[in-house]
């Protein structure tokens, strides 16, 4: 008997970039699902959404910033199937933004070059885009 198809969640994720290069990471607060791995920030597009609006909406809750959608460029695909879902997460980039970068949901922020983010362990599906930004950046 075939097994029923893992449901697929749409995430999406960004990595902002400062003026001096460097990105930003969060990391997730204790009670949630893989607590203590730092994450692109980011989150699940709601139904109806639009992926750029729901990193907009999200960039707002979480980090207290404003992202004009003209501003952000998908960049690459990360697709990682975790035990009860398969998750699609494009990461875009974003250097510009209004507002001041402050921790609302996370239990930490780093600011951090992109040749040292793979110090920082990552959920599975994140660890992949840091070689990536790596050769991007
Ligand atoms: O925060 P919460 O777990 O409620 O939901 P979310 O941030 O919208 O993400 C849903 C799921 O996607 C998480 O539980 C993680 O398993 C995964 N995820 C990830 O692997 N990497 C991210 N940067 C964000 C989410």
């Amino acid at each position: 008997m075939s097994e029923a198809p893992l449901p697929t969640v749409l995430v999406v994720a960004v990595a902002l970039i400062d003026v001096d290069g460097r990105v930003l990471i969060a990391q997730r607060p204790e009670g949630k699902a893989l607590a203590g791995l730092w994450e692109f920030p980011g989150g699940k597009v709601e139904p109806g959404e639009r992926p750029e609006q729901a990193l907009i909406r999200e960039l707002n809750e979480e980090l207290g910033i404003d992202v004009n959608e003209a501003c952000l460029a998908p960049f690459v695909f990360a697709s990682h199937a975790y035990e009860s879902f398969h998750l699609l997460m494009p990461l875009y980039l974003c250097r510009r933004w209004s507002g001041v970068v402050t921790k609302r949901e996370h239990a930490a922020l780093a600011w951090v070059k992109p040749n040292k983010l793979s110090d920082y362990p990552m959920p599975p599906a994140d660890a992949p885009l840091v070689a990536w930004l790596r050769d991007l950046l």
